[in-house]
């Protein structure tokens, strides 16, 4: 099974949208492996967005993410990187389709409500970044039968 970050920016929780977000992942059956609250110091998110050092849009993104609370959470689930990033949809809320979280909770093309980690090795790298090990959770959910065939061994 795969781990991937996902992070409710700012605008997601200065809007309310915290559980209605948590509850499109839960509901697509990922598992909540770790969740807490955070404002991030100017130096933890220059240094999760720093490929973009240097770019016309790092300044203000970076001022975005440091604004306010975030929720910080870490996912588990069959291919878990990638479908996060696709339930999320495109970056900008102005051409993210329909039926994707920024498709459909945000039209900005800078406040677009979450992160997901975009390879398994940025997901490793996040979870190094925002957690101690400690706050990573091993828990079995009791839906989890029913979410996944375990029959032949595997989770299918
Ligand atoms: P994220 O890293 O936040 O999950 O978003 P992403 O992969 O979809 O997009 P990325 O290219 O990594 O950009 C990081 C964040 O920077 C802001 N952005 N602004 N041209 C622009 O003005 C621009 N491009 C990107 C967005 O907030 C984006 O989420
Ligand atoms: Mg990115």
């Amino acid at each position: 099974m795969e781990r991937t970050v996902v992070l409710l920016k700012p605008d997601a929780v200065q809007r309310g949208l915290v559980g209605r977000l948590l509850a499109r992942f839960e509901e697509k059956g990922l598992k909540i492996v770790a969740l807490k609250m955070a404002v991030l110091s100017r130096a933890l998110a220059e240094r999760h967005y720093a490929p973009h050092k240097g770019k016309d849009f790092y300044e203000p993104l970076i001022r975005f993410v440091t604004s306010g609370p975030m929720v910080l959470a870490v996912l588990e689930g069959k291919g878990a990187v990638a479908v996060v990033r696709k339930m999320m949809g495109a970056t900008f809320g102005s051409g993210a389709e329909p039926g994707t979280l920024r498709g459909d909770f945000g039209i900005s093309n800078r406040f677009n409500l979450v992160h997901g980690s975009d390879s398994s090795e940025a997901a490793a790298h996040e979870m190094a970044l925002f957690f101690r090990p400690e706050e990573l959770l091993d828990w079995q959910p009791a839906a989890w039968p029913w979410i996944y065939d375990f029959s032949s061994g595997d989770a299918v």
